[in-house]
């Protein structure tokens, strides 16, 4: 088997995501591996998932950083030295300055809880249910400068059912992102999907 992609995950809190794709790359027959963790918050629970799946973590505090370019600077000189093939963004807060997306392009991801380009930015769950949306679910896209706008590279969805809160439909959609990233980062590690995505 040729070697595995090697994919670095950026975390600001629970990181349940990145639980999910510890979970699948231990896996043998996995086509990725976790290689490093960055996180932007010192308290950050995702911490913990790193730590238990012996991944080497990194925090790097954005409170400690007198400006979003500096942040961003330690953020891409760490990121140089891990040097994974895949940046993953999962959980990850923090809107990032368009220097450092142009020098990540095409090798960085997110995933985004609703069907892009449907509900771009905060709260999408929310956006759904006033929008009286029947359908909802999530995203895994190529990170370009505009929020929530790259390339998409792989989703699923979920039933918005009657009565549904914002958190009953937030979990739901999370129990399909957990499948869903682990699927796009297949993707890429079998060259299914590129960036640019080809016009085909
Ligand atoms: C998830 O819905 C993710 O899509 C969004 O933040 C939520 C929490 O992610 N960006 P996680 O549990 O920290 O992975």
């Amino acid at each position: 088997m040729s070697e595995r992609l090697k994919v670095a995950v950026i975390i600001s809190g629970g990181g349940s995501n990145l639980k999910a794709l510890i979970a699948a790359a231990e896996k043998p027959d996995c086509a990725f591996r976790i290689v490093h963790v960055v996180c932007n918050r010192p308290d950050a629970g995702g911490l913990a998932h790193a730590a238990a799946g012996g991944i080497p973590a990194t925090v790097i505090d954005h409170k400690t950083f007198p400006s979003r370019d500096a942040f961003d600077a330690a953020l891409d000189a760490e990121l140089k030295r891990i040097a994974p093939d895949i940046v993953a963004l999962a959980g990850f807060m923090r809107i990032l300055t368009v220097g450092f997306i142009e020098s990540w392009q095409g090798r960085m991801t997110n995933i985004h809880p609703s069907l892009l380009p449907l509900y771009k930015g905060l709260h999408p769950h929310r956006q759904a249910l006033a929008g009286g949306a029947t359908m909802h679910g999530c995203t895994v896209h190529w990170v370009t400068p505009g929020v929530d706008e790259g390339p998409i590279i792989a989703q699923a969805e979920v039933p918005i059912l009657p009565g549904d809160t914002e958190e009953a439909l937030q979990a739901r959609t999370l129990t399909e992102e957990h499948k869903l990233y682990a699927r796009a980062l297949t993707m890429i590690a079998s060259g299914e999907a590129k960036f640019p995505p080809s016009s085909s």
